[in-house]
This record gives structure tokens, C-alpha cells and sequence, in this order.
């Protein structure tokens, strides 16, 4: 585990924005870890693959770069088999290499930027899928003693893009690798979004996991920006779940809202939608703005800092509240 001092983390944050940690682990080695880490653990930061966080200042606590990694197959069920995956893999070589072994399951979570530790966290999702649908267990250091954990499915307590370790384990553990179970047999999850689209326009009609992967790549190219071109941290906030009655009120006012039903008395509405009826669709304040082809998008064109988008990202709360009733939430991780 080598030691860094005042890291640029700018290249390390998929927004951009710029920022210096005074002092940087670098995390590659899980036994080095636990046996030169004092428990418990104060003052820390874990990074992984920084797409999920917002930069608002420097970091003066001990930042930790997870850099663990390894992929291997260590059960071979009859119909699935089980796959332990370091947590500083990224996640969508990770996803290529199970499609690559006829492991399927995750092709609709293609393309997701970010490392795999951090996928259980907020639970990643996308077109129908999320990543617990796969996950058998975590494994976890906890940082009160140094000791190694197994955390089944179960207990990780996964919700949509929520988890224990956005709750009550926040701080608790470091996540060092995933166990996912996965599919000998595709099951090809394409009735979400623009899939089934994608698929007819390139004639496909029974398509493998492959395709719905390379569809899911087309899609995601076609509506969120290249991190690499603009910086951005995917969604930066939440599709809220209303109530219903809410639902009926902000409907009156806006008869083309979509929505999608959520448990018995409740309604999940797509939050780039609001956004974009609320004007701020493509709005831009100097070096950052909205995304002009997904509202729920904040970007950087370059110069931007992490105090202003954050400024941004609280106007559009409140005028999303104020016309419609509707409080969001932010989804992305404020530093
Ligand atoms: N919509 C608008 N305007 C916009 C954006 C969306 O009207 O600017 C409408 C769309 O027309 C559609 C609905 O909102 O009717 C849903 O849009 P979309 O399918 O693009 O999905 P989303 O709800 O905006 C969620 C995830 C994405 C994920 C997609 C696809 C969240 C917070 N976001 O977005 O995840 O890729 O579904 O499944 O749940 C991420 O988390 O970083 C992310 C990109």
C-alpha cells in the first residue's frame, strides 16, 4: 500500500472538479490493510471510482483509494454459478467479463460508471434490473475491529438505490468484495426503456445477452454524457416515490407526468421529467448547468466547482418543490 501526499483528485472524480487530498492510501493489498490499520478507524475517506460524488472542498481527513482487485469463479452450480469480484474492479469490464464467461444477469446494468465495492452501496440500477438482484453476499471489513465479514443479501437491506451501507452501517465497513450468483440461462430483461427499440431497429429478434448489453451501451451513449467530454456523476438526484394522493395533485397540474406504481399507496415519477417541466432542461449558469438531453444530469463543461453545482443543485429542489409539491432528493454524495 503505497502512501501519496497531496493528490490531485481531479482526474479521480468523474465530475472533474478540482481538489486536493493531503494525504492518500493507496488500497491494494486487503491483508496489508488489516494488518497496518489501527481499529477503530477515525477520520477516513473511502474512494472508488469517484462517480458518484460531488467535490465541494478538500478532503482533511485520511482518503483511502481502493484499488483492490481480482475476479474469480468460486462455485459452479447447475444453474448458476457463484462469482467473487474484488471491490476496486470497474464494474462495467467486470459486466463484460461475465458475458464473456455465459455468466448473465447484469447486462442491463452495462455501461454504469464506477467500481464494483461501490455498486451494493446505493444499489445500482438500471432498465429493470439492479445489482442486489444478483448479489449474494458482501464481504466487508468492519472498521471497528479490523475483522472480515460475509453480509448476505439479506442484511445489506437494499431498496431502491439505498442499502444499509447509506444507513445504519454508514462509516462502519470497508466493502472489499461482492459474491454475485449468476445465470447459466439468460432471462433478457428488455420490456424497460428505449431497449426493445434499439433491438428492432437492428433486426434482432432473439436477442442474447450480448445484444441487450450492446443496446443498453447505445442507449446510455445516446442520453448521458461522457464523463471523459463533460463531467457528470450520472443521475444527481433521485426518482421521488410519492403518494398517491400527492400523485392526483401534481397529475391535475401536469396530465402528461409518467409514473410508475410503487407498493400499494405509492407512486415512483421520474424526477428528470419534473426537472424538465420545471424549465431547467439544458439551462447553463456559466461553467456548469443541466443536461440538455437528460434533466437529471448536472454537468461540468470544464472550470466548474463543486460549491456552485451544489448552489444549482438546491435552486432546482426548491423551485421543483415550490411548483410542484414534490421534495427531491439528491442521490449523489456531497464531499
Ligand atoms: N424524462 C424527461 N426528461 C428528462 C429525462 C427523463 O421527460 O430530461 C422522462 C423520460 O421521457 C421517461 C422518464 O422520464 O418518461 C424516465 O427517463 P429514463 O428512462 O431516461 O430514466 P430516468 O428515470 O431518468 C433512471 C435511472 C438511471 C437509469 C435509467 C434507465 C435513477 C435516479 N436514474 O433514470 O440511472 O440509467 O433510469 O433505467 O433512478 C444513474 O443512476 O446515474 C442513472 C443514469
Amino acid at each position: 500500500m503505497e502512501e501519496q501526499l497531496n493528490t490531485d483528485l481531479q482526474p479521480y472524480n468523474t465530475f472533474g472538479l478540482p481538489a486536493v487530498a493531503p494525504r492518500t492510501i493507496i488500497l491494494d493489498n486487503l491483508a496489508d490493510f488489516i494488518a497496518h490499520t489501527t481499529f477503530p478507524m477515525h477520520h477516513f475517506r473511502f474512494l472508488g471510482g469517484g462517480s458518484n460524488i460531488l467535490l465541494t472542498a478538500n478532503p482533511t481527513d485520511l482518503l483511502y483509494k481502493i484499488e483492490l482487485k481480482g475476479i474469480e469463479i468460486i462455485e459452479k452450480k447447475e444453474h448458476s454459478s457463484v462469482v467473487k469480484v474484488a471491490a476496486g474492479e470497474n464494474w462495467h469490464q467486470f459486466v463484460r467479463w461475465s458475458l464473456d464467461h455465459q455468466l448473465y444477469g447484469l447486462e442491463n446494468l452495462s455501461l454504469i460508471p464506477g467500481t464494483v465495492g461501490a455498486a451494493p452501496i446505493q444499489n445500482i440500477g438500471a432498465y429493470g434490473v439492479e445489482c442486489k438482484d444478483y448479489i449474494q453476499s458482501v464481504e466487508v471489513v468492519d472498521l471497528s475491529n479490523g475483522k472480515l465479514l460475509l453480509l448476505p443479501n439479506q442484511v445489506c437491506a437494499f431498496g431502491y438505490r439505498d442499502s444499509i451501507f447509506k444507513g445504519s452501517a454508514r462509516n462502519k465497513y470497508l466493502i472489499s468484495a461482492v459474491y454475485f450468483e449468476l445465470d447459466h440461462v439468460a432471462k433478457v430483461e428488455i420490456t424497460y426503456g428505449d431497449i426493445q427499440k434499439v433491438l428492432e431497429a437492428a433486426r434482432i429478434t432473439a436477442p442474447t445477452p450480448h445484444d441487450v448489453s450492446d443496446a443498453v451501451i447505445k442507449i446510455r451513449q445516446s442520453k448521458l454524457p461522457n464523463p471523459k467530454e463533460i463531467g457528470n456523476a450520472g443521475s444527481f438526484f433521485k426518482n421521488p416515490v410519492i403518494s398517491k394522493d400527492l400523485f392526483l395533485q401534481v397529475k391535475a397540474k401536469f396530465p402528461e407526468i409518467p409514473s410508475y406504481p410503487s407498493g400499494d399507496n405509492a407512486v415512483k415519477v421520474p424526477a428528470g421529467w419534473l426537472i424538465e417541466h420545471c424549465g431547467w432542461k439544458g439551462f447553463r449558469r456559466g461553467q456548469i448547468g443541466v443536461h440538455e438531453k437528460q434533466a437529471l444530469v448536472l454537468v461540468n463543461y470544464g472550470q466548474g466547482n463543486g460549491a456552485s453545482i451544489l448552489e444549482l443543485a438546491k435552486d432546482i429542489l426548491n423551485d421543483v418543490s415550490q411548483k410542484t409539491g414534490i421534495q427531491l432528493e439528491m442521490e449523489v454524495n456531497v464531499w
